[in-house]
Protein backbone atom coordinates (compact mmCIF):
# COMPACT_ATOMS: atom_id res chain seq x y z
CA UNK A 1 0.00 0.00 0.00
CA UNK A 2 1.65 3.42 -1.23
CA UNK A 3 0.25 6.64 0.75
CA UNK A 4 0.62 9.66 -1.31
CA UNK A 5 1.02 12.85 0.95
CA UNK A 6 1.97 15.70 -1.37
CA UNK A 7 -0.43 17.04 -4.33
CA UNK A 8 3.06 16.69 -6.39
CA UNK A 9 2.76 12.98 -5.74
CA UNK A 10 -0.80 12.53 -6.45
CA UNK A 11 -0.62 14.45 -9.90
CA UNK A 12 2.63 12.91 -11.12
CA UNK A 13 1.53 9.54 -10.46
CA UNK A 14 -2.16 9.67 -10.45
CA UNK A 15 -2.65 12.32 -13.30
CA UNK A 16 0.13 12.07 -15.81
CA UNK A 17 0.98 8.05 -15.17
CA UNK A 18 -3.01 7.78 -15.09
CA UNK A 19 -2.91 4.97 -17.60
CA UNK A 20 -1.47 2.57 -15.37
CA UNK A 21 -2.12 4.00 -11.81
CA UNK A 22 -6.53 4.12 -12.54
CA UNK A 23 -7.78 0.72 -11.63
CA UNK A 24 -9.11 -0.20 -8.49
CA UNK A 25 -9.05 -3.06 -5.68
CA UNK A 26 -10.43 -6.30 -6.07
CA UNK A 27 -13.84 -6.45 -3.49
CA UNK A 28 -14.95 -10.25 -3.57
CA UNK A 29 -17.85 -9.54 -1.27
CA UNK A 30 -19.15 -5.71 -2.31
CA UNK A 31 -18.70 -6.47 -6.14
CA UNK A 32 -18.63 -10.13 -6.82
CA UNK A 33 -21.25 -11.29 -4.04
CA UNK A 34 -23.45 -8.45 -3.12
CA UNK A 35 -24.17 -7.52 -6.99
CA UNK A 36 -22.31 -3.93 -6.49
CA UNK A 37 -20.25 -4.92 -9.97
CA UNK A 38 -22.95 -2.06 -10.99
CA UNK A 39 -21.48 1.03 -9.20
CA UNK A 40 -18.39 1.86 -12.16
CA UNK A 41 -16.99 4.06 -9.08
CA UNK A 42 -15.25 0.53 -8.07
CA UNK A 43 -14.64 -0.87 -11.21
CA UNK A 44 -11.68 -1.84 -12.81
CA UNK A 45 -10.05 0.53 -15.64
CA UNK A 46 -11.30 -1.09 -18.66
CA UNK A 47 -13.30 -0.44 -21.72
CA UNK A 48 -16.59 -1.50 -19.89
CA UNK A 49 -15.36 1.61 -16.97
CA UNK A 50 -14.76 4.11 -19.96
CA UNK A 51 -18.16 3.70 -21.25
CA UNK A 52 -19.33 4.60 -18.12
CA UNK A 53 -16.98 7.71 -17.82
CA UNK A 54 -17.53 8.93 -21.17
CA UNK A 55 -21.34 8.75 -20.86
CA UNK A 56 -21.38 10.74 -17.70
CA UNK A 57 -19.08 13.33 -18.95
CA UNK A 58 -21.49 13.92 -21.69
CA UNK A 59 -23.86 15.41 -18.96
CA UNK A 60 -21.56 16.51 -16.65
CA UNK A 61 -18.78 18.43 -17.92
CA UNK A 62 -19.05 22.12 -17.01
CA UNK A 63 -21.54 23.04 -19.64
CA UNK A 64 -23.72 20.64 -19.43
CA UNK A 65 -24.03 20.32 -15.84
CA UNK A 66 -25.30 23.85 -15.61
CA UNK A 67 -28.64 21.83 -16.96
CA UNK A 68 -28.95 20.42 -13.63
CA UNK A 69 -29.34 24.21 -11.81
CA UNK A 70 -33.16 24.32 -11.59
CA UNK A 71 -33.03 20.52 -10.25
CA UNK A 72 -30.86 22.22 -7.40
CA UNK A 73 -32.71 25.42 -6.65
CA UNK A 74 -35.86 23.56 -6.35
CA UNK A 75 -34.34 20.90 -4.15
CA UNK A 76 -32.66 24.07 -2.38
CA UNK A 77 -36.08 25.62 -1.83
CA UNK A 78 -37.61 22.68 -0.56
CA UNK A 79 -34.98 22.89 2.26
CA UNK A 80 -35.15 26.40 3.24
CA UNK A 81 -39.12 25.83 3.79
CA UNK A 82 -38.42 22.98 6.00
CA UNK A 83 -36.15 24.85 7.94
CA UNK A 84 -38.53 27.06 8.73
CA UNK A 85 -41.29 24.60 9.78
CA UNK A 86 -38.56 22.49 11.95
CA UNK A 87 -35.27 23.90 11.96
CA UNK A 88 -34.27 21.09 15.14
CA UNK A 89 -34.24 18.09 12.60
CA UNK A 90 -32.15 20.42 10.22
CA UNK A 91 -29.69 17.10 9.45
CA UNK A 92 -32.97 15.54 7.93
CA UNK A 93 -33.59 18.46 6.08
CA UNK A 94 -30.05 18.68 4.67
CA UNK A 95 -30.24 13.95 3.82
CA UNK A 96 -33.52 15.31 2.04
CA UNK A 97 -31.45 17.70 0.23
CA UNK A 98 -29.08 15.52 -1.03
CA UNK A 99 -31.16 12.67 -2.01
CA UNK A 100 -34.32 14.86 -3.98
CA UNK A 101 -31.22 16.33 -5.48
CA UNK A 102 -29.47 13.54 -7.10
CA UNK A 103 -33.18 11.35 -7.92
CA UNK A 104 -34.25 13.86 -9.90
CA UNK A 105 -30.42 15.18 -11.29
CA UNK A 106 -30.10 10.90 -12.33
CA UNK A 107 -34.11 9.77 -13.02
CA UNK A 108 -36.06 13.06 -12.99
CA UNK A 109 -38.60 11.73 -10.52
CA UNK A 110 -40.70 13.99 -8.12
CA UNK A 111 -39.88 13.08 -4.60
CA UNK A 112 -42.04 13.51 -1.40
CA UNK A 113 -40.89 15.89 1.24
CA UNK A 114 -41.26 13.11 3.44
CA UNK A 115 -40.40 9.21 3.29
CA UNK A 116 -40.29 9.57 -0.24
CA UNK A 117 -39.97 5.69 -1.90
CA UNK A 118 -37.03 6.65 -4.30
CA UNK A 119 -35.20 8.05 -1.69
CA UNK A 120 -36.06 5.10 1.09
CA UNK A 121 -35.55 2.18 -1.50
CA UNK A 122 -31.94 4.03 -2.31
CA UNK A 123 -31.01 4.35 1.34
CA UNK A 124 -31.72 1.00 1.94
CA UNK A 125 -29.63 -0.34 -1.00
CA UNK A 126 -26.89 2.12 -0.59
CA UNK A 127 -26.74 0.85 3.78
CA UNK A 128 -25.25 -2.51 3.17
CA UNK A 129 -22.04 -0.72 1.47
CA UNK A 130 -21.49 1.14 4.37
CA UNK A 131 -21.08 -2.11 6.66
CA UNK A 132 -19.56 -4.21 3.74
CA UNK A 133 -16.64 -1.19 3.06
CA UNK A 134 -15.39 -0.76 6.50
CA UNK A 135 -11.83 -3.34 5.62
CA UNK A 136 -11.43 -6.54 7.62
CA UNK A 137 -15.41 -6.45 8.16
CA UNK A 138 -15.40 -9.83 6.23
CA UNK A 139 -13.12 -12.43 5.57
CA UNK A 140 -13.69 -13.20 1.94
CA UNK A 141 -12.16 -9.67 0.97
CA UNK A 142 -8.74 -11.43 2.18
CA UNK A 143 -9.36 -14.90 0.40
CA UNK A 144 -11.50 -14.52 -2.28
CA UNK A 145 -11.91 -18.41 -2.79
CA UNK A 146 -14.26 -18.77 0.02
CA UNK A 147 -17.01 -17.14 -2.46
CA UNK A 148 -17.12 -20.56 -3.61
CA UNK A 149 -18.58 -22.37 -0.53
CA UNK A 150 -22.43 -23.35 -0.82
CA UNK A 151 -24.67 -21.05 1.34
CA UNK A 152 -26.19 -23.39 3.52
CA UNK A 153 -22.38 -24.36 5.34
CA UNK A 154 -22.75 -22.65 8.96
CA UNK A 155 -19.91 -20.23 8.55
CA UNK A 156 -21.52 -18.87 5.41
CA UNK A 157 -23.33 -16.19 7.18
CA UNK A 158 -21.71 -13.73 4.86
CA UNK A 159 -23.38 -15.34 1.51
CA UNK A 160 -26.68 -15.21 3.50
CA UNK A 161 -26.29 -11.58 3.85
CA UNK A 162 -24.58 -10.78 0.62
CA UNK A 163 -28.10 -12.35 -1.37
CA UNK A 164 -30.32 -10.16 0.86
CA UNK A 165 -28.22 -7.02 -0.24
CA UNK A 166 -27.70 -8.15 -3.80
CA UNK A 167 -31.56 -7.75 -3.91
CA UNK A 168 -31.50 -4.10 -2.20
CA UNK A 169 -29.05 -2.75 -4.41
CA UNK A 170 -30.88 -4.02 -7.52
CA UNK A 171 -33.79 -2.49 -6.54
CA UNK A 172 -32.37 0.50 -6.04
CA UNK A 173 -30.69 0.71 -9.87
CA UNK A 174 -33.87 -0.67 -10.89
CA UNK A 175 -36.85 0.62 -9.38
CA UNK A 176 -36.21 4.51 -10.56
CA UNK A 177 -34.61 3.60 -13.73
CA UNK A 178 -38.43 2.18 -14.60
CA UNK A 179 -39.77 4.74 -12.85
CA UNK A 180 -37.77 7.17 -15.55
CA UNK A 181 -38.41 5.28 -18.77
CA UNK A 182 -42.07 4.79 -18.15
CA UNK A 183 -42.24 8.55 -17.64
CA UNK A 184 -40.29 9.06 -20.70
CA UNK A 185 -42.52 6.83 -22.35
CA UNK A 186 -45.78 8.77 -21.75
CA UNK A 187 -44.24 12.37 -22.32
CA UNK A 188 -44.52 13.48 -18.58
CA UNK A 189 -40.50 13.12 -17.90
CA UNK A 190 -38.27 16.19 -16.38
CA UNK A 191 -35.29 16.77 -17.47
CA UNK A 192 -32.60 14.23 -16.43
CA UNK A 193 -28.84 12.60 -17.15
CA UNK A 194 -31.86 9.47 -17.90
CA UNK A 195 -33.61 10.91 -20.21
CA UNK A 196 -30.44 13.24 -22.11
CA UNK A 197 -28.55 9.84 -22.29
CA UNK A 198 -31.39 7.92 -23.60
CA UNK A 199 -32.01 10.49 -26.39
CA UNK A 200 -28.14 9.77 -27.39
CA UNK A 201 -28.20 6.43 -27.13
CA UNK A 202 -27.00 4.90 -30.61
CA UNK A 203 -29.69 2.36 -32.39
CA UNK A 204 -27.36 1.45 -34.37
CA UNK A 205 -25.12 -0.55 -32.00
CA UNK A 206 -25.87 -2.94 -29.10
CA UNK A 207 -28.52 -1.68 -27.52
CA UNK A 208 -28.92 -3.48 -24.25
CA UNK A 209 -24.98 -2.87 -23.49
CA UNK A 210 -26.10 0.96 -23.86
CA UNK A 211 -28.96 0.92 -21.63
CA UNK A 212 -26.71 -0.94 -19.07
CA UNK A 213 -24.62 1.36 -18.83
CA UNK A 214 -27.10 4.17 -18.37
CA UNK A 215 -28.80 2.26 -15.84
CA UNK A 216 -25.43 1.72 -13.93
CA UNK A 217 -24.60 5.09 -14.16
CA UNK A 218 -27.26 6.14 -12.62
CA UNK A 219 -27.80 3.90 -9.94
CA UNK A 220 -24.03 5.06 -8.76
CA UNK A 221 -25.17 8.30 -7.91
CA UNK A 222 -26.78 8.00 -5.17
CA UNK A 223 -24.26 6.09 -3.26
CA UNK A 224 -21.12 8.50 -4.47
CA UNK A 225 -23.26 11.50 -4.21
CA UNK A 226 -26.02 11.74 -1.21
CA UNK A 227 -23.64 11.06 1.57
CA UNK A 228 -21.16 13.70 0.45
CA UNK A 229 -23.24 16.22 -0.42
CA UNK A 230 -24.88 16.12 3.04
CA UNK A 231 -21.65 16.32 4.77
CA UNK A 232 -20.39 19.50 3.07
CA UNK A 233 -23.71 21.18 3.62
CA UNK A 234 -23.84 19.68 7.43
CA UNK A 235 -20.17 20.83 7.64
CA UNK A 236 -20.94 24.36 6.43
CA UNK A 237 -23.43 25.15 9.62
CA UNK A 238 -20.08 23.64 11.75
CA UNK A 239 -18.04 26.46 10.25
CA UNK A 240 -20.95 28.93 10.78
CA UNK A 241 -20.51 27.62 15.02
CA UNK A 242 -16.68 28.14 14.72
CA UNK A 243 -16.86 31.43 13.24
CA UNK A 244 -19.78 33.07 13.21
CA UNK A 245 -17.90 36.36 11.81
CA UNK A 246 -17.68 33.69 8.51
CA UNK A 247 -21.41 33.91 8.20
CA UNK A 248 -21.58 37.65 9.00
CA UNK A 249 -19.84 38.67 6.21
CA UNK A 250 -21.47 36.25 3.87
CA UNK A 251 -24.86 37.99 4.67
CA UNK A 252 -23.46 41.49 4.11
CA UNK A 253 -22.26 40.48 0.91
CA UNK A 254 -25.49 38.99 0.11
CA UNK A 255 -27.50 42.19 1.44
CA UNK A 256 -25.12 44.44 -0.60
CA UNK A 257 -24.90 42.68 -3.93
CA UNK A 258 -28.90 41.26 -3.54
CA UNK A 259 -31.13 43.46 -1.40
CA UNK A 260 -33.72 42.59 0.42
CA UNK A 261 -36.44 42.11 -2.51
CA UNK A 262 -35.49 38.45 -3.71
CA UNK A 263 -32.99 35.43 -3.33
CA UNK A 264 -29.94 34.90 -4.36
CA UNK A 265 -30.14 32.58 -7.50
CA UNK A 266 -27.26 30.53 -9.75
CA UNK A 267 -26.86 34.08 -11.78
CA UNK A 268 -25.72 35.77 -8.85
CA UNK A 269 -22.77 33.60 -8.27
CA UNK A 270 -20.21 35.69 -9.93
CA UNK A 271 -21.15 38.43 -7.72
CA UNK A 272 -21.12 36.46 -4.23
CA UNK A 273 -17.54 35.90 -4.18
CA UNK A 274 -17.40 35.38 -0.17
CA UNK A 275 -20.23 32.57 -0.63
CA UNK A 276 -18.21 30.72 -3.17
CA UNK A 277 -15.13 30.83 -0.50
CA UNK A 278 -16.86 29.47 2.41
CA UNK A 279 -18.26 26.54 -0.15
CA UNK A 280 -13.60 26.23 -0.78
CA UNK A 281 -13.07 26.07 2.50
CA UNK A 282 -15.78 23.99 4.05
CA UNK A 283 -14.80 21.27 1.50
CA UNK A 284 -11.26 22.28 2.37
CA UNK A 285 -11.79 22.09 6.38
CA UNK A 286 -14.24 19.25 6.65
CA UNK A 287 -12.63 17.22 3.44
CA UNK A 288 -15.69 14.91 2.85
CA UNK A 289 -13.42 11.86 1.24
CA UNK A 290 -10.27 12.15 2.98
CA UNK A 291 -8.63 9.23 0.66
CA UNK A 292 -11.02 9.82 -1.85
CA UNK A 293 -11.57 5.92 -3.30
CA UNK A 294 -7.79 4.47 -3.61
CA UNK A 295 -6.24 3.46 -6.92
CA UNK A 296 -4.79 0.55 -8.49
CA UNK A 297 -1.34 0.13 -9.81
CA UNK A 298 -1.40 -1.93 -13.10
CA UNK A 299 2.32 -2.34 -13.76
CA UNK A 300 5.81 -2.17 -11.92
CA UNK A 301 6.46 2.06 -11.53
CA UNK A 302 9.46 3.75 -10.28
CA UNK A 303 9.01 7.55 -8.39
CA UNK A 304 11.73 9.59 -6.76
CA UNK A 305 14.07 5.97 -6.51
CA UNK A 306 11.15 4.05 -4.94
CA UNK A 307 10.36 0.67 -6.58
CA UNK A 308 6.21 0.96 -6.72
CA UNK A 309 5.31 -3.07 -7.56
CA UNK A 310 2.53 -3.89 -9.87
CA UNK A 311 -0.98 -4.40 -7.88
CA UNK A 312 -0.01 -2.01 -5.44
CA UNK A 313 -3.21 0.27 -3.45
CA UNK A 314 -2.45 3.88 -3.62
CA UNK A 315 -3.85 5.89 -1.53
CA UNK A 316 -3.90 9.67 -1.92
CA UNK A 317 -3.60 11.22 1.46
CA UNK A 318 -6.19 14.46 0.13
CA UNK A 319 -6.69 15.18 4.16
CA UNK A 320 -2.71 15.74 4.10
CA UNK A 321 -2.95 17.73 1.18
CA UNK A 322 -5.93 20.51 2.09
CA UNK A 323 -4.43 20.47 5.57
CA UNK A 324 -0.66 21.32 4.37
CA UNK A 325 0.30 24.25 6.48
CA UNK A 326 2.70 25.90 3.99
CA UNK A 327 -0.62 26.77 1.66
CA UNK A 328 -3.19 26.96 4.06
CA UNK A 329 -1.39 28.42 7.20
CA UNK A 330 -3.70 27.64 10.61
CA UNK A 331 -5.34 24.48 8.25
CA UNK A 332 -7.80 23.46 11.21
CA UNK A 333 -9.09 26.74 11.76
CA UNK A 334 -12.56 27.19 9.31
CA UNK A 335 -11.30 30.78 7.91
CA UNK A 336 -13.09 31.26 4.29
CA UNK A 337 -11.16 34.87 4.14
CA UNK A 338 -7.86 32.38 3.05
CA UNK A 339 -9.82 32.68 -0.41
CA UNK A 340 -10.47 36.02 -0.63
CA UNK A 341 -8.06 39.18 -1.92
CA UNK A 342 -9.48 42.73 -2.40
CA UNK A 343 -12.81 41.15 -2.45
CA UNK A 344 -12.73 38.85 -5.02
CA UNK A 345 -11.49 34.77 -4.67
CA UNK A 346 -7.27 35.09 -4.90
CA UNK A 347 -6.49 32.92 -7.95
CA UNK A 348 -3.33 31.91 -6.01
CA UNK A 349 -4.62 30.00 -3.32
CA UNK A 350 -4.66 26.80 -4.39
CA UNK A 351 -8.39 25.69 -5.17
CA UNK A 352 -9.30 22.96 -2.51
CA UNK A 353 -10.97 21.06 -5.86
CA UNK A 354 -7.13 19.58 -6.54
CA UNK A 355 -7.82 17.08 -4.13
CA UNK A 356 -11.44 17.57 -3.00
CA UNK A 357 -12.43 15.16 -5.77
CA UNK A 358 -10.08 12.80 -5.78
CA UNK A 359 -6.93 12.30 -9.06
CA UNK A 360 -6.04 11.65 -12.80
CA UNK A 361 -8.91 9.59 -15.10
CA UNK A 362 -11.14 8.54 -11.79
CA UNK A 363 -11.87 12.25 -10.76
CA UNK A 364 -15.51 12.64 -9.48
CA UNK A 365 -17.37 12.95 -12.55
CA UNK A 366 -19.95 15.09 -10.79
CA UNK A 367 -17.53 17.57 -9.31
CA UNK A 368 -19.02 21.10 -10.81
CA UNK A 369 -22.89 19.94 -10.59
CA UNK A 370 -21.81 18.86 -6.85
CA UNK A 371 -20.25 22.16 -6.10
CA UNK A 372 -23.02 24.32 -7.50
CA UNK A 373 -25.36 22.19 -5.57
CA UNK A 374 -23.27 22.84 -2.39
CA UNK A 375 -23.53 26.38 -3.41
CA UNK A 376 -26.98 27.31 -3.89
CA UNK A 377 -27.64 25.54 -0.54
CA UNK A 378 -25.46 27.72 1.31
CA UNK A 379 -26.31 31.13 -0.51
CA UNK A 380 -29.46 30.49 0.68
CA UNK A 381 -29.02 29.25 4.03
CA UNK A 382 -26.90 32.46 4.42
CA UNK A 383 -29.34 34.85 2.51
CA UNK A 384 -31.90 33.76 4.95
CA UNK A 385 -31.12 32.13 8.70
CA UNK A 386 -29.17 33.12 11.36
CA UNK A 387 -27.21 30.03 12.26
CA UNK A 388 -25.76 30.05 15.89
CA UNK A 389 -24.92 27.53 18.57
CA UNK A 390 -27.62 26.50 19.97
CA UNK A 391 -28.44 26.81 24.13
CA UNK A 392 -30.17 25.16 27.03
CA UNK A 393 -33.29 25.86 29.42
CA UNK A 394 -30.56 27.15 31.59
CA UNK A 395 -29.12 29.65 29.14
CA UNK A 396 -25.93 28.19 28.47
CA UNK A 397 -23.83 27.82 25.47
CA UNK A 398 -24.27 24.06 23.70
CA UNK A 399 -21.13 23.18 22.76
CA UNK A 400 -21.82 21.56 18.89
CA UNK A 401 -20.27 17.34 19.09
CA UNK A 402 -17.54 17.51 16.92
CA UNK A 403 -17.97 13.25 15.98
CA UNK A 404 -18.08 12.34 12.50
CA UNK A 405 -19.06 8.71 11.06
CA UNK A 406 -15.67 7.84 9.04
CA UNK A 407 -15.81 5.99 6.41
CA UNK A 408 -14.68 6.69 2.50
CA UNK A 409 -17.12 9.58 3.16
CA UNK A 410 -17.17 11.20 6.33
CA UNK A 411 -20.26 12.96 7.55
CA UNK A 412 -20.69 14.59 10.63
CA UNK A 413 -22.74 12.79 13.65
CA UNK A 414 -26.29 14.65 14.23
CA UNK A 415 -25.17 17.99 16.46
CA UNK A 416 -27.23 20.99 18.12
CA UNK A 417 -27.21 24.59 16.61
CA UNK A 418 -30.01 27.11 16.23
CA UNK A 419 -31.61 28.20 12.94
CA UNK A 420 -33.46 31.18 12.98
CA UNK A 421 -34.71 32.97 10.09
CA UNK A 422 -33.08 36.37 9.81
CA UNK A 423 -36.10 38.59 9.55
CA UNK A 424 -39.94 38.84 8.75
CA UNK A 425 -38.81 40.12 5.04
CA UNK A 426 -36.72 36.33 4.80
CA UNK A 427 -39.65 34.63 6.06
CA UNK A 428 -41.91 36.48 3.46
CA UNK A 429 -39.46 35.17 0.60
CA UNK A 430 -39.23 31.74 1.41
CA UNK A 431 -43.34 31.02 1.98
CA UNK A 432 -43.55 33.16 -1.70
CA UNK A 433 -41.13 30.02 -3.21
CA UNK A 434 -43.88 28.06 -1.54
CA UNK A 435 -47.19 29.62 -3.56
CA UNK A 436 -44.88 29.27 -6.73
CA UNK A 437 -43.72 25.79 -6.55
CA UNK A 438 -46.93 24.09 -4.86
C1 LIG B 1 -19.16 17.15 -2.42
C2 LIG B 1 -19.57 16.11 -3.06
C3 LIG B 1 -18.66 15.05 -3.64
C4 LIG B 1 -17.36 14.73 -3.33
C5 LIG B 1 -16.46 15.38 -2.27
C6 LIG B 1 -16.96 13.65 -4.19
C7 LIG B 1 -15.71 13.05 -4.17
C8 LIG B 1 -15.35 11.99 -4.98
C9 LIG B 1 -14.07 11.31 -4.93
C10 LIG B 1 -12.93 11.69 -3.98
C11 LIG B 1 -14.09 10.32 -5.84
C12 LIG B 1 -12.96 9.32 -6.13
C13 LIG B 1 -11.93 9.91 -7.07
C14 LIG B 1 -10.71 9.03 -7.24
O1 LIG B 1 -10.84 7.81 -7.36
O2 LIG B 1 -9.59 9.57 -7.29
C15 LIG B 1 -15.37 10.37 -6.50
C16 LIG B 1 -15.76 9.51 -7.51
C17 LIG B 1 -17.02 9.51 -8.06
N1 LIG B 1 -18.05 10.40 -7.80
FE1 LIG B 1 -17.99 11.94 -6.52
N2 LIG B 1 -18.02 13.33 -5.01
C18 LIG B 1 -19.07 14.16 -4.71
C19 LIG B 1 -20.31 14.18 -5.29
C20 LIG B 1 -20.72 13.34 -6.28
C21 LIG B 1 -22.03 13.35 -6.91
C22 LIG B 1 -23.14 14.34 -6.56
C23 LIG B 1 -22.05 12.34 -7.82
C24 LIG B 1 -23.14 11.91 -8.77
C25 LIG B 1 -24.16 12.63 -9.13
C26 LIG B 1 -20.74 11.70 -7.80
C27 LIG B 1 -20.35 10.64 -8.61
C28 LIG B 1 -19.11 10.03 -8.57
C29 LIG B 1 -18.78 8.86 -9.37
C30 LIG B 1 -19.69 8.15 -10.36
C31 LIG B 1 -17.45 8.53 -9.04
C32 LIG B 1 -16.61 7.37 -9.59
C33 LIG B 1 -15.72 7.82 -10.71
C34 LIG B 1 -14.81 6.71 -11.23
O3 LIG B 1 -14.45 5.80 -10.49
O4 LIG B 1 -14.43 6.79 -12.41
N3 LIG B 1 -19.97 12.34 -6.86
N4 LIG B 1 -16.13 11.40 -5.97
Amino acid sequence: MILLDTAEAATELLARRSSIYSSRVRLPMINELMGWNFDFAFMPYNDYWRQHRKLMHQSFHPTASTRFHPHELRATHGLLRSLLDTPNDFMNHIRQLAGETIISVAYGLDVLPKDDPYITTAEKGVHPLVVAAVPGSFLVDLIPALKYVPDWLPFAGFKRKAKEWRELGRMMVDVPYEAAKRNIKSGNAAPSFTSYSLEILDENQDVELQESVIRNAAGTMFAAGSETTLSVIASSILGFLENPGALKKAQEEVDRVIGKGRLPTFDDEHSLPYVTAIVKETMRWRDVTPIAIPHLLDVDDEYKGYFLPAGSIVVPNAWAMLHDETIYPEPFRFNPDRFMKDGKINPAIRDPAHAAFGFGRRICPARYMATSAIWIAVALMVATFDITKAVDEDGNVIEPKNETRTGLACVPMPFECSITPRSENAKRLIRALAVNEG
